[in-house]
């Protein structure tokens, strides 16, 4: 689990070595009012032991390009994992099949004690249907790096929308909810704008609000901070590293903010080729990466000398 104090002498050695400061211990941005009331958020006990998400040997293919190869990884609930590695290695791509925006070819996927595309049915399982699929999606919310906002509704109606639709949820109770999570990602006062008014760091936290529209019990970031410009970057990440510290949900994280990923994580990934080939805690990755192909990528992110 994350905590407040993990910033030692490997924290020092990682970020100086990074070329990055690292991120401010959970403050919030000036224009964040709502340092408190978090008792919307999901808590559950972290005493579970069985994985919240079962990746069993997933294949994906697109064409001749196998993108995933035979993959599989264990989540705990509570986790927090960051998914790093070079452009292509797949990182996106398990994140758009946990939200069933992408099929597998191969393998299974057990979410929260079900399997993500197959349903029982007549004592068998049998492939998902649409309302199988729904179901699932609902304990995942994803936020992307475009931000897909819905250009022409107001930032109050897109973190409504899903739950509205979704959930026959009322307008009353949607926005209330929709109010309460914009005060957490400092938004609220922009209730009533349009996207086309707002910073990318501040769309991004809009996306975020919205993800957590559904109380998802996972979620799923991927390259959140990448189009922004360097200035906004930071409230984007405080936001994410509160969600972290003072809930239990569970995330995944793409990201090539590597401070970031290091004071995020409980757990550090390493993708290459559609394969995880190294994990471990963030202090053993950044600091004694064992692999050939981490500790190169983990040079030219240096070399780069950029929070890319
Ligand atoms: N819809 C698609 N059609 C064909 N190839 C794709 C598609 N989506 C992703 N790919 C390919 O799959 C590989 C992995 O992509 P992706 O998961 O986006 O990598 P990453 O997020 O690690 O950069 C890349 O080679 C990419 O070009
Ligand atoms: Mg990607």
């Amino acid at each position: 689990m994350t905590n407040g104090n993990r910033i030692d002498m490997n924290t020092a050695r990682v970020t100086d070595m990074l070329g990055v400061s690292g991120v401010a211990p959970a403050t919030l941005p000036p224009d964040c009012p709502a340092a408190s009331g978090d008792t919307f958020l999901p808590r559950r006990e972290a005493s579970m032991t069985k994985p919240l998400i079962s990746i069993d040997r997933i294949t994906k293919r697109y064409g001749a390009l196998t993108v995933l190869d035979e993959l599989s990884l264990d989540v705990m609930p509570g986790e927090k994992l960051a998914l790093i590695g070079p452009s292509g290695s797949g990182k996106t791509t398990i994140l758009r099949i946990l939200m069933t925006l992408e099929s597998i070819d191969g393998g299974h996927i057990e979410v929260d004690g079900e399997q993500l595309f197959h349903m029982p049915r007549g004592g068998q399982m049998v492939p998902a249907n649409e309302r199988h699929l729904q179901r699932m999606r609902e304990k995942i919310g994803m936020v992307f790096q475009h931000f897909n906002l819905f250009p022409h509704k107001s930032v109050l109606d897109n973190v409504t929308l899903a739950p509205m639709l979704t959930k026959g949820e009322s307008r009353e109770s949607a926005e209330k909810r929709a109010l309460e999570l914009l005060d957490m990602v400092g938004m609220a006062d922009k209730a009533k704008s349009r996207p086309a008014q707002l910073s990318g760091g501040q769309k991004q936290r809009v996306a975020i609000a919205r993800a957590l529209a559904l109380a998802p019990r996972i979620m799923l970031f991927d390259e959140v901070t990448s189009a922004l410009d360097p200035e906004l970057v930071e409230e984007v990440l405080n936001v994410m590293q509160r969600l972290a510290r003072q809930t239990d949900m569970t995330m995944l994280l793409v990201t090539h903010e590597m401070g970031f990923a290091h004071d995020f994580a409980d757990r550090v990934l390493f993708f290459d080729r559609g394969r995880i080939v190294e994990e471990g805690k963030p202090e053993d990755i950044f600091s004694h990466p064992e692999h050939e192909r981490t500790k190169a990528f983990l040079r030219k992110i240096i070399a780069g000398g950029r929070r890319i």
